[in-house]
């Protein structure tokens, strides 16, 4: 069990295979996510899985600028959650955190499968609610596209320098505390 080098090879990047993801291996990400830890085992989070023409088409109108390079993932898993779900424990938001946990089990597992997963915020919540019947009490928290990297050269000059911009992390000092 190596997480470290999984943890250290996931990446966002923005350019994807024309290759369709297996259902097995949907079906695995989808394991993943589901045994994410949460608060008082609610498992919060709801999914909707975006493969078809026609998903993927209405999900492409509902990003939002800078995020083109996104409809070209022939995968997408959009995480969302009702508030009312929340086990409200000291007033903190856990159906959030929850969540959170969940996404980053899924981003993993792709990881482990060859897979390039880009969790994304920047779309139309209100369009996605009503493209995929999601109710408008239920928070859309993530998009996930999900696909077989492709060759960087296929992205628009400016999308292709986000993706070559150094991964950078603050430094330990400045978000640890040690008594
Ligand atoms: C909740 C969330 C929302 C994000 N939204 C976007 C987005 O809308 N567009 C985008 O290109 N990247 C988005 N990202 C990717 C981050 O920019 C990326 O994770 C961060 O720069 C660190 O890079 P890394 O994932 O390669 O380590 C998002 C990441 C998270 C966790």
């Amino acid at each position: 069990m190596a997480i470290l080098p999984a943890i250290m090879k996931r990446e966002s990047k923005r350019s994807y295979l024309n290759k369709e993801v297996p259902q097995a291996i949907v079906e695995e990400l989808l394991e993943a996510l589901r045994w994410a830890p949460s608060c008082r085992n609610y498992q919060p989070w709801r999914v909707t899985v975006v493969q078809s023409e026609e998903g993927r088409t209405k999900l492409a109108s509902a990003l939002a600028p800078g995020n083109e390079w996104a409809a070209k993932a022939p995968l997408a898993v959009i995480v969302s959650s009702n508030p009312k779900d929340d086990m409200n424990l000291g007033g903190r938001e856990y159906y959030l955190f929850d969540c959170g946990l969940a996404v980053q089990n899924l981003l993993l597992q792709a990881t482990e499968a060859g897979l390039m997963s880009h969790p994304t915020a920047g779309w139309k919540e209100k369009s996605i609610q009503e493209a995929f019947q999601i109710s408008a009490e239920e928070r859309v928290l993530c998009v996930i596209f999900i696909g077989y990297p492709g060759s960087i050269d296929d992205l628009d000059e400016e999308t292709k320098a986000k993706d070559q911009a150094p991964r950078i992390r603050k430094p330990l000092e400045e978000w640890a505390r040690f008594f």
